[in-house]
């Protein structure tokens, strides 16, 4: 029997969002409803609603979230009805060749959920990054869900399933980062944020935290920072050089997305370091280079797509780290809010005081 439940819609291009009923049909096979307990605000939510990047209104919004699976569809062996998960937004094989490579961004045969909540008068919603989450129910595909332990609570859990889990594995992902290295981190929001504390969980020894907002130069100290620079205020390829004995860092993550901070990034590693790009620039941007710096800098210049992670092995390990206090995920819970609330973490996200609003249903 199809259910009617609540769930944040995001009507039309810039228009407020608002908490309407759904109807979330039963899981058909490969399918499985999930009863939503937390699901944090996300940037990608907000360009969803300003219609920055598709114009399939109405969104069901929210991506980043955990919960209890309630039904499954036939033929799905992955969850069972009970089982407490994170879901991901992009269901990766985990078989093909790019999977077996370690870079499951390219996974040539991903599982999303065909796209079939409604409203009650019928008319499709199309769920964010194929989730829709905002919602006390959500119909999703079973490889979207991942079963972590139960003891971590639903609103640390939820965070994994997007931008903690971009940042954590831009750094033990992507650019490998490893025991002894030095490693610069160029913008510390959440995402930023999270490569701190996945750079201090892999054992880097020197961790550079640089922001243009001394309050995010804090935060980050407390996620792991060993230094931090202000690049309002110093040249922070200089102050990487010399934080690493002129040479610039192992790796660099780049968590803020425009040109000079690109070209920093850049820069700032040691001529075979590697850089991580993480933070998405738009299409306008440019980076210009001397031909001869990109051919005389070895290295590598790496793009990091959701850190690169494979749900089923990084989710568990994660959550587990969590729960052993080698992983603070809480740190990245600002504020817990109700469903009706959305808008207003949205507009809290202009003033940079929030890492992390999180729904709690
Ligand atoms: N130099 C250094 N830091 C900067 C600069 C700059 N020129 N401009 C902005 N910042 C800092 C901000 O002060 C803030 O701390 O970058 C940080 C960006 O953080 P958030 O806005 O919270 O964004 P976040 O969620 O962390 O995402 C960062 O990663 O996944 C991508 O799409 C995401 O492009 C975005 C990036
Ligand atoms: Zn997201
Ligand atoms: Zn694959």
């Amino acid at each position: 029997m199809a259910q009617q439940v609540r769930g944040v819609i995001a009507p039309g291009k810039d228009e407020p969002v608002r908490t309407e009923t759904i109807v979330v049909p039963d899981p058909g096979p490969g399918e499985a409803v999930v009863r939503v307990q937390a699901c944090g605000v996300c940037h990608t939510d907000l360009h969803y609603k300003q219609g920055g990047i598709s114009d399939d209104f109405p969104f069901l919004l929210g991506h980043e979230a955990a919960g209890v699976v309630e039904s499954v569809g036939d033929g799905v062996t992955e969850v069972a009805p009970g089982d407490f998960v994170i879901l991901n937004w992009r269901a990766v094989c985990g078989k093909c060749r790019a999977c077996l490579r370690g870079r499951p961004w390219y996974c040539f045969d991903t599982h999303n959920a065909e796209q079939r909540m409604t409203l009650t008068d019928g008319t499709e919603l199309s769920p964010a990054l194929g989730i829709g989450a905002f919602a006390e129910k959500t119909l999703v595909a079973a490889g979207q869900c991942t079963k972590v332990d139960p003891a971590v609570s639903p609103q640390a859990a939820g965070l994994l399933g997007c931008g903690v889990m971009a940042g954590i594995g831009a750094a033990i992902n992507t650019g490998n980062v490893g025991r002894g290295d030095s490693v610069a981190v160029i913008g510390c929001g959440g995402v930023g944020d999270a490569a701190i504390a996945g750079s201090h969980l892999a054992g880097a020894a020197r961790i550079i935290a640089v922001d243009i907002d001394d309050r995010k130069l804090a935060t980050a100290r407390a996620m792991g920072a060993t230094h931090t620079v202000n690049s309002r205020e110093t040249d922070p390829v200089e102050a990487i050089r010399e934080l690493t004995g002129g040479f610039g860092a192992d790796v660099v993550i780049e968590a803020v997305g425009r040109p000079e901070t690109y070209q920093q990034a850049f820069y700032a590693r040691d001529l075979a370091g590697t850089v991580v790009l993480v933070g998405v620039p738009t299409p306008e941007m440019k980076l210009e280079l001397p031909l001869l710096d990109v051919f005389g800098r070895g290295g590598a210049l790496k793009s990091s797509w959701y850190g690169d992670c494979l749900p089923s092995r990084d989710f568990p390990m994660l959550v587990d780290l969590h729960l052993q206090g080698r992983l603070d995920l809480e740190a990245f819970v600002t504020e817990t809010i109700a469903l009706d609330e959305v808008d207003k973490a949205f507009e809290r996200m202009h003033h940079g005081d929030v890492l992390r609003s999180v729904v709690v249903l």
